[in-house]
């Protein structure tokens, strides 16, 4: 048996039994004195109504016959003047019997009383009506009966109560294993579900059949280990993405690296190589650390230290630095926010969000295009609203869903040219939601694409 069901079965059984033993025991004493107050009470019935016969007519033949008729009964009957003489008897007297007629009494009731109601240990019970004739006591009638077939009827009571004792233990046993059994079956059940969660195998299946604690437990199992599974294959896929991301770049770098060895290049067509090769390390390295950044985003090592940043300051200096880079590809950035506008953020990460945003623009925009840097403050309801416009080769609309997603590109060739790890908008969302911010895209395949970012109740000041 398993351990807590034998603990909840012993608990039931000890609880149940005891309530058992004290019903019984109550059961049992209160039948055993009921039985003992109706005896008593024959006895007393029997000897009043032979008084009710002596009063009426005290005369010898009378006394004998009622002697007389107590001789073939299970009672017996002594009839005694007032002064202590016997009259008649039934039997022979036993000292017992004497010992009880001579004790010491008050003067006796008119309607009886019980001389002697010690079955357990006397030879009799015993019970005395006096015999009035005209108001004067002429004597007593004494009735007694041997506590032998009391003590047998008793002892058949106590009989049949071992009986039905007994059979109850059994059934309560009965029922304590069954019901521990069905009440413990799913927790063992769950058990087994955990220990094989924790070596490692998520494919457990927890069956929940109630809507009570143990069918949510149940549940939340279940739940944990679908968690897990998916985690897991989660986990497995971006191990391969990521592998799969550095052997192009790495395989750019080999084979470049192969060409530009070879001898008799020009130093030019060298250089040209070495660039590309140079490049391609740029692009592994970035990689590398932008996965470094999001290993500390799922560790929570990732700490966001707000600080009070005014946005029109900030994006400028911002835009100064990409200029440059959009000039050379023939884009215009157009740049506007509100002077005065502070916000609550984390200067260096923020930046990282808003240089990812226009890095996309740029990349994902032809010649001759134009994107925006806006920013407005909405006096209503106290939101700050930061949003990168361009006019773009846009993304198709089934694509957005999937935008946010690690190591994913629209782009699914690894070209040189297309060049993104798919890592920029995941990091730029995690940052955003760190701040209590919301990120959302709107975009259409050749305009362009808007990413609006929304920070929380910040104070213009
Ligand atoms: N402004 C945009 N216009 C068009 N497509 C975009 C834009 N921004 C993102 N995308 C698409 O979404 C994909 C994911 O963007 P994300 O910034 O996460 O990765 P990436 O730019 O490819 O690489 P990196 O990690 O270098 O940022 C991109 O590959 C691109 O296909
Ligand atoms: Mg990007």
């Amino acid at each position: 048996m398993n351990k807590i069901s034998l603990k909840l079965g012993l608990l039931f059984f000890s609880f149940i039994l005891i309530v058992e033993i004290i019903l019984f025991s109550f059961l049992y004493t209160g039948l055993v004195d009921s039985r003992i107050d109706e005896e008593l009470a024959e006895l007393k019935t029997r000897g009043e109504s032979h008084r009710h016969v002596l009063e009426k007519s005290f005369d010898e033949t009378t006394i004998e016959h009622v002697a007389l008729m107590e001789t073939e009964s299970e009672t017996d009957v002594v009839i005694m003047t007032h002064d202590g003489k016997v009259l008649a008897k039934s039997n022979e007297l036993t000292s017992p019997m004497k010992m009880l007629m001579e004790q010491e009494r008050g003067p006796v009731p008119f309607e009886g009383m019980v001389v002697e109601n010690r079955w357990e240990t006397e030879s009799y019970i015993s019970t005395v009506s006096p015999i009035m004739i005209d108001n004067q006591l002429i004597g007593h009638v004494y009735m007694f009966k041997s506590t032998n077939s009391i003590q047998t009827m008793v002892y058949e009571i106590k009989q049949h109560f071992m009986v039905v004792g007994s059979l109850t233990i059994v059934l309560t046993v009965i029922t304590v294993f069954f019901l521990s059994k069905v009440i413990t079956l799913p927790l063992i059940r769950m058990k087994k579900a955990t220990e094989r969660l924790s070596k490692g195998d998520f494919t457990v299946s927890v069956r929940h059949h109630s809507d009570d604690e143990l069918g949510e437990l149940a549940q939340s199992i279940q739940t944990l280990a679908n968690d897990l599974n998916h985690l897991k294959k989660e986990r497995n896929e971006f191990l391969a993405s990521i592998s799969h991301e550095l052997r192009t770049p790495l395989t750019y770098v080999k084979g470049y690296a192969d060409i530009a060895m070879r001898e008799g290049l020009s130093e030019e067509e060298r250089n040209k190589y070495l660039q590309i090769i140079y490049e391609e390390a740029e692009h592994i390295s970035g990689l590398v650390k932008n996965l470094f950044e999001l290993a500390k985003i799922d560790q929570h090592t990732f700490v966001i230290e707000k600080e009070k940043v005014d946005l029109s300051e900030f994006t400028n200096k911002i835009v100064k630095k990409v200029r440059p880079a959009f000039k050379k590809k023939g884009i215009e950035l157009k740049h506007s926010c509100p002077t005065e506008l502070h916000v609550m953020i984390d200067r260096f990460r923020f930046e990282q969000v808003i240089i990812n945003l226009l890095d996309n623009s740029l990349k994902y925009s032809n010649r001759d295009s134009r994107v925006a840097l806006e920013i407005e403050h909405n006096q209503t309801n106290n939101k700050t609203v930061l949003s990168v416009i361009d006019e773009g080769i846009g993304i198709a609309k089934e694509e957005i869903p999937f935008i946010f997603n690690r190591l994913y590109r629209v782009e699914k060739s690894r070209s040189r040219e297309s060049g993104g790890s798919g890592l920029g908008l995941s990091i730029v969302k995690e940052i955003v939601e760190a701040h209590g911010g919301h990120i959302n895209i709107c975009s259409e395949l050749g305009k362009g694409t808007k990413v609006t970012i929304e920070l929380n109740g910040y104070l213009k000041t």
